[in-house]
């Protein structure tokens, strides 16, 4: 069944700048390069590549084809599998909608740190102007007029892009914006590499620490490898299955799903390169979080002199990019939900005033969720918290990250028929090279991994240290 109601990618090439868009974002830039450097780095980075190719790339194919194949959002497409996997399809709905609340706070906080930097490079009233990068960033988090005034413009942004539809927007934008980041990234590295200094970084990336793999620690980088995969992927949460509604029938989507995750793998280790020499050169901690990128960051820039606000500028407006392209991805996800509920009611409605109204109405729920976290101020600003968490942005995390999204996945790795996905692949001519890999994967390595991604989560998020 094809249904392309909603949309259809316009090339191959569309369509990759699309993915690959969704899955570049604030979890490549500095989740990853962090999680590396903590958890043995090059031990981490080839049990991650193996997770990409046993686990990532197997359920890239699995979401895909289940898109493809039902030509659906996320909700209706497990029920194309069985009425009662519906729910699976829900788990994968809340997800994004609860992550775009925060996700489009963190964007918005790029877009401050990307003007600021150049207020900078004008001598503007409006720059950080030499202010301490700790002290400039909490007073900023705690500001609750101008965190919700640049979440709103984020949020507002988005919805721009997501409403122009799947070739008219999505495509569109990313076709010029996942480029641009591409050649902006490229000249970051070259100037934090080149820094006195810089090599240090580079050994906490990559220097093989066999010894995190002694006792426990194993299954430990194994959780932290294989939770930070599977978020940066975008699995589990509609996207990949979304995306997948809008391609044609000719794609191979095989060929697409190593394209993906390998791409996303190799810019994950270039924001690695771009960040970690420059925060070693300077002598500064390279613990993760929001601080490492707008505290530890903006230090770096301002010790770099005149130039400094330049480098700024690019790294907040590519960090910017890639929150933007994973944002207008978790919003298409979410919309198209309610434009097949739409649709279902009225089949011969108009395609522009569906997605119009679907668009809104999601985003009318993202700007409540946006202000409500933005004035929270991670946790700074005495709101009342609940499940242990520190702020309300932990608190969605835990919900999607932690739990619904991982369960999701496990479950999807299950129930999805390896036959729908055959025939699927094999369409057109095309032919399913891997299949044997991918049944047998599918099948026993993704749902035991998800398992581990689920119990590690809430080993984190509930601070237990069962994985030590
Ligand atoms: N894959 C994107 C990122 O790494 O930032 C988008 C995303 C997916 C964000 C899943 C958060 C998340 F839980």
């Amino acid at each position: 069944m094809e249904n392309h109601n909603k949309g259809q990618w316009s090339s191959s090439f569309g369509f990759l700048m699309a993915a690959i868009g969704s899955a570049v974002g604030l979890g490549n830039l500095w989740g990853f390069p962090y999680k590396m450097g903590m958890n043995g780095g090059f031990a981490f980075l080839l049990l991650y590549l193996i997770l990409v190719v046993l686990v990532g790339f197997v359920i890239t194919t699995g979401e895909l084809a289940l898109g493809r194949r039902s030509g659906k959002g996320v909700v209706d497409a497990f029920k194309s599998i069985d009425k009662k996997y519906g729910f699976i399809g829900w788990f994968a709905w809340i997800s994004p909608l609860l992550i775009l609340g925060f996700y489009c706070m963190l964007g918005g906080y790029c877009m401050k740190y990307a003007i600021a930097n150049l207020g900078d490079l004008f001598g503007a009233s409006w720059g950080v102007n030499g202010a301490d990068s700790g002290e400039y960033f909490a007073g900023f988090y705690t500001d609750q007029f101008q965190t919700v005034l640049f979440t709103v413009i984020f949020i507002l942004l988005t919805v721009l892009i997501v409403k122009g539809g799947v070739s008219g927007g999505i495509e569109k934008f990313t076709k010029v914006a996942m480029p641009a980041l591409f050649v902006m990234l490229v000249i970051v590295i070259i100037r934090s590499v080149t820094l006195p200094g810089a090599a240090e970084g580079i050994a906490f990336m990559f220097k093989p620490n066999w010894e995190v793999f002694q006792g426990s620690g194993f299954i430990s980088v194994l959780a932290a490898a294989g939770g930070q995969m599977f978020s940066s992927l975008s699995l589990g949460m509609g996207i990949t299955v979304t995306y997948g509604s809008y391609m044609k029938k000719t794609e191979d989507i095989e060929r697409n799903a190593i394209i993906v995750p390998l791409a996303d793998t190799i810019i994950a280790i270039m924001a690695g390169l771009a960040v970690m020499p420059a925060v070693f050169a300077s002598g500064l901690d390279p613990a993760g979080g929001p601080g490492l990128l707008f505290v530890t960051l903006q230090t770096v820039f301002q010790a770099m002199g005149g130039f400094g606000p330049i480098f700024g500028f690019l790294l907040y407006a590519l960090v910017f990019i890639a929150a933007i392209t994973s944002s207008i991805a978790l919003l298409e996800a979410v919309s198209s939900v309610i434009m097949d509920r739409e649709l279902e009611k009225n089949p011969n409605a108009d395609k522009k005033s569906v997605r119009n109204k679907s668009v809104f109405l999601v985003s009318a729920i993202i700007l409540l969720e946006g202000i409500f976290v933005s004035v929270d101020g991670l946790g700074a600003n005495g709101l009342p918290q609940i499940f242990g968490q520190g702020c309300w942005l932990d608190t969605f995390d835990l919900i999607s990250e932690g739990i619904l999204m991982p369960l999701g996945a496990c479950y999807m790795a299950i129930i999805l028929p390896n036959a729908f996905v055959d025939e699927e692949l094999t369409l057109e001519g095309n032919r399913f090279r891997t299949r044997r890999f991918y049944d047998f994967c599918i099948k026993f390595i993704a749902p035991l991994m998800m398992v581990l991604v689920l119990l590690g989560q809430i080993d984190t998020f509930f601070k237990l240290g069962i994985f030590g």
